[in-house]
């Protein structure tokens, strides 16, 4: 079976600081990554910042910066938001290295021998801030100024000599495509949006711009530069080494497994991605994933709204952890979710520190006052005990099924039930009375939650790592065992190993 797993993000416009929009991408794709590794799978996962075009080109110019100086500035401030984030990314790229310009050539390169570009001249709409093209009924006027329907931004008239490839040959084939790869477009709504837009017919698309020089010079003819979605696309596998396709990376990861991307940007990724790679005979990737808008309290954060969360400012103040939960939690991956300081707070409070730490807390607090913090042996399993961890083990086929389905607010409810449960189990059977009835029922009680909490923790891991590798050492485990694997093993903990109590997971935050 094959066991590589090659899962992206989208690549950032380094044009301004990272916000929450971003920060959700990331932490998305983190989460799965981490899912798939402790599922056993060698996992290739990739971030990074899209630099070239004219939307950066103007930034830098507002900024009286030499575009590359600008871009190395802000580069920075994603790379570093991906340690704060603590994403597992195996590589960090920027479309301004050199291995990806031999990547894109070689693209291009490669459509040029397949018949699929031509010369001629460009005239219509273009919005810089989608670096997108517009056709006459995607526009809405607005006063004074056009602007696109879909994403609201402004559109400026371009007239230009471009070379153009012959996206309009590619209907049928992508729609034959889609038709074989079922889940390539996920959600299935989005996925009927895509389909509906390619049977209407596709026209042929503008891949160059001679009018500014900030992107990749067309081989041959550097009067034009490379149009920036099909150099940022590229970007996927430049990462694995392109063009050298005997590459290990290259050989083991393409086709990626999933590209983690918002709404906005799935027509780049479902239609020219595709099309461009089977031009280019490049194997397309097999999933790709839209997810929703953040809206903060109900609206589409802007700055002129003044409602940007600032993801490092809510992790100084909550926690890393405390966002990566919440985030995942409080929106339906594939659907725009309303984000909030008090629902964020509330959900630390109850699914948190009241939840899962309060089932931690307890239950290690007893063991080091009643068992000299040590492991206890247990006796005898009885039913209600083998039914809680069953609880889980019957259901892990199916959490594996719900992150292979990107369900991944479904599956973290599903956990937190077990932590609920676990807690139930705790106040029904109460060890504290055991103890002084019956010391070796008591054991077992005490065994069979802290499995439970092994358990839960290791499900819990790709959601909030720094919090589960600590209750994994408090248990006497190390990081080697955060396996799924290891969920079924009943064993795993060894009665007379020592427990460490550790500081209090998460802190309840107070209203103001
Ligand atoms: N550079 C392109 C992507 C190229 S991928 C080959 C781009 N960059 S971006 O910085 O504008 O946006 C990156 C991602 O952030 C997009 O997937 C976009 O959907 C996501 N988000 C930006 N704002 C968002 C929200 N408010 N909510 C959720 N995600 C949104 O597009």
């Amino acid at each position: 079976m094959d066991k590589n797993y090659y899962i992206t993000t989208p690549i950032y416009y380094p044009s301004g600081k990272p916000h929450m929009g971003h920060a959700y991408s990331s932490i998305v794709a983190d989460v799965i990554a981490r899912f798939k590794k402790i599922n056993g799978y060698q996992v290739y996962f990739l971030t990074g910042t899209d630099e070239h075009g004219l939307k950066i080109q103007r930034e830098a110019e507002k900024n009286n910066k030499d575009p590359k100086e600008f871009c190395d500035e802000l580069s920075i401030t994603f790379k570093n938001l991906t340690k704060t984030l603590n994403l597992s990314n195996n590589d960090f790229i920027r479309t301004t290295e050199k291995r990806h310009f031999a990547s894109v050539n070689e693209v291009w390169s490669r459509l040029v021998k397949s018949g699929d570009i031509y010369l001629d001249k460009y005239s219509g709409w273009y919005s810089v801030s989608d670096e997108a093209y517009y056709d006459e009924d995607e526009i809405i006027q607005d006063g004074a100024i056009k602007k696109a329907k879909s994403s609201g931004s402004k559109v400026e008239w371009v007239e230009e000599e471009s070379f153009f490839f012959k996206l309009s040959a590619w209907s049928d084939k992508l729609l034959k495509f889609y038709d074989k790869n079922p889940k390539f477009i996920l959600p299935i709504s989005r996925k009927n949006e895509v389909i509906n837009f390619v049977k209407k017919g596709l026209k042929d698309l503008s891949v160059s711009r001679t009018s500014f020089k900030w992107g990749i010079p067309v081989p041959k003819n550097n009067k034009h530069v490379i149009y920036v979605w099909l150099d940022a696309l590229t970007n996927y596998i430049s990462a694995l080494n392109f063009p050298k396709t005997n590459d290990k990376l290259y050989k083991s990861f393409w086709p990626a497994d999933l590209h983690i991307i918002g709404k906005d940007i799935l027509r780049f990724h479902a239609i020219y991605w595709p099309a461009f790679l089977l031009a280019a005979k490049i194997e397309p990737p097999k999933r790709v994933f839209g997810h929703g808008w953040i809206l903060s309290d109900d609206k589409k954060m802007s700055k002129s709204l003044g409602n940007i969360l600032d993801p490092l400012e809510i992790i100084k103040n909550y926690g890393v952890d405390q966002l990566r939960y919440y985030l995942i939690k409080e929106v339906s991956l594939g659907n725009d979710g309303s984000i909030s300081l008090l629902n964020l707070k509330n959900c630390i409070n109850n699914d948190l520190a009241n939840n899962y730490g309060n089932l931690c807390q307890r239950v290690l607090s007893f063991i080091e006052k009643n068992c000299e913090s040590k492991i206890p042996q247990p006796g005898k399993f009885e039913k209600i005990d083998v039914d809680l961890s069953e609880d889980i083990t019957k259901k892990l086929p199916k959490l594996i099924e719900m992150i292979d389905n990107q369900d991944l607010n479904t599956y973290i409810k599903e956990v937190i039930n077990f932590s609920f449960k676990s807690n139930k189990y705790f106040n029904d059977l109460e060890p504290w009375k055991l103890k002084k009835t019956n010391i070796k029922r008591m054991n077992t009680v005490l065994y069979c939650i802290l499995n439970q909490i092994k358990s839960i923790s290791i499900l819990l891991f790709p959601i909030m790592p720094n919090s589960v590798e600590k209750t994994i050492s408090s248990l006497s485990l190390t990081k080697k065992n955060i396996f799924l694997d290891e969920i079924n093993n009943q064993n795993l903990l060894k009665p007379g190993n020592i427990i460490k109590k550790g500081e209090i997971l998460f802190k309840k935050i107070e209203s103001d």
